[in-house]
């Protein structure tokens, strides 16, 4: 099994004309430590993506119509419930879901998986790799949950879940895979597991939040159940995910949330009130619909579907460039389940010999103006067990994501960064300060929008 290997050194090909959609923030500056101010690198797509141009447009041209959603008489009430219904149906097309599937508005993946774990039918099995994201692995309760351990390979994972599904009892099976992991960027064989699982009669729940952003996604292609995907990875941060599939089990279910939206009727009974739920979708949105998060979520979906072309090779492009340069990095290790040949959208973690990951991505930021994220990144069995394998000391990783908002220049000037810390260490002192690196001497001025609280 390869956990830590050296990346494969290969050639640099020019990138291509980048026509992908642009994002806000493509020209903010941030200041360094070393006083001066540089164009901010945003290495950190996988974690929250940047908003594109053409949803921040979107929201402005919602924002004078934006009314209540689905409770209001008034015309503006009326072009907000069209745009949110709309928008449903866009994201039903962006992920192929068939006429039944239900489309349900939750905050994001998380919100979308915990959804699904409580509308499972009594007494349903759950089966999972134990290298899921926190949001993947944690909802499921009770004695039926079945994790399986880290596999070696694509193949080992296809072997290990028939085991594991050999072995559930009788009764409703749901398999939860992640479609692309947020620590190593590898493309989990979704269709192949998909048919193990079918072929156990179960069905298959996709966390879609890391491929969804990178890849176009169509759920009878993949054979799959359930995809839960978050509009702050699409490039669409304001507040909406989804949860989209098969209808029967959400309709059965209760209300994830109860209260308004959510009732078709309440009527006092004297010693209790009587109460009869609406239908799915509405069933699982209780409370004021999100739509200018909805709205959001859907534009960047469709800005996405028009030229998925282009996104997947720039960003095909910004990979190979990433990991050529990583690879000249001495005592870089990547973290990678599958290999270094395996296919991967465009995330990367990695440890640096002798390097504290906190301190790596403290002295990329303050000397560099490059955002990355170090840690356990919410999937701590996964990294731990990555590391632990690869005989790191540490507990933690860096973590390097691009996307749309990445150019070529950031690429280098990260790899650069990195030859540079590994040959002369940080060029000013570092403390820890709340557990956190630092510069001891921090003259970084925060934005004056950011003024104290009087
Ligand atoms: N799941 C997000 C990440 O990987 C927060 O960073």
């Amino acid at each position: 099994m390869t956990l830590a290997v050296p990346l494969a050194r290969t050639e640099c090909a020019p990138l291509p004309d980048p026509v992908v959609p642009t994002v806000a923030g493509a020209r903010l500056t941030v200041p360094l430590v070393d006083g001066t101010r540089i164009g901010y690198a945003n290495l950190d797509h996988a974690a929250s993506a940047p908003c594109l141009d053409t949803v921040r447009d979107a929201v402005d041209e919602l924002l004078p119509w934006y009314a209540s959603v689905h409770r209001g008489a008034g015309f503006a009430s009326q072009v907000s419930t069209k745009v949110y219904e709309r928008a449903r149906r866009v994201l039903r097309k962006f992920v192929g879901a068939r006429a039944t599937d239900a489309v349900v508005f939750t905050r994001n993946t998380t919100d979308s998986l915990n959804l699904l774990a409580r509308a499972l039918p009594k007494g349903t099995s759950v089966v999972l790799f134990d290298t899921e994201h926190h949001a993947a692995l944690l909802p499921w309760r009770g004695p039926r949950v079945h994790r399986i351990e880290t596999p070696a390979s694509a193949g080992d994972a296809v072997l290990a879940l028939a085991e594991a599904l050999r072995e559930c009892p009788v009764g409703p099976r749901l398999v939860v895979l992640t479609a692309a992991s947020n620590v190593t960027g590898e493309v989990w064989p979704v269709a192949a597991l998909t048919e193990v699982a079918r072929r156990h009669g179960a069905r298959v729940a996709l966390d879609a939040a890391q491929l969804a952003p990178h890849r176009p996604i169509d759920i009878g292609a993949l054979g799959v159940d359930f995809v839960a995907l978050s509009g702050h990875k699409l490039y669409a941060p304001f507040g909406s995910g989804a949860l989209i599939g098969r209808a029967d089990w959400l309709q059965a279910a209760e209300p994830y949330l109860v209260g308004g939206g959510a009732t078709a009727q309440v009527v006092d009974w004297g010693d209790r009130l009587g109460v009869s739920w609406s239908k799915v979708p509405e069933r699982h949105e209780a409370g004021s619909p999100n739509v200018v998060g909805a709205h959001a979520l859907a534009v960047a979906c469709e800005t996405l579907s028009a030229r998925w072309e282009s996104v997947v090779a720039h960003e095909r492009a910004l990979l190979r460039r990433l990991r050529a340069g990583l690879a000249s990095v001495p005592g870089l290790r990547a973290l990678s389940l599958f290999g270094a040949d395996h296919d991967r959208v465009g995330v990367v973690g990695f440890t640096i010999d002798g390097l504290d990951s906190a301190l790596v991505a403290a002295v990329l930021s303050a000397e560099h103006g490059i955002g990355v994220r170090d840690g356990a990144f919410c999937a701590h069995i996964a990294t731990r067990r990555l590391l632990g394998r690869a005989g790191a000391h540490e507990q933690r990783a860096v973590r390097v994501s691009i996307g749309l908002g990445t150019h070529a220049e950031h690429v280098d000037r990260l790899v650069s960064a990195l030859r540079t810390l590994v040959a002369d260490g940080p060029a000013v002192a570092y403390h820890l300060v709340d557990g956190r690196w630092a510069p001891v001497a921090d003259p970084r001025p925060l934005p004056a929008f950011l003024s104290e609280v009087p």
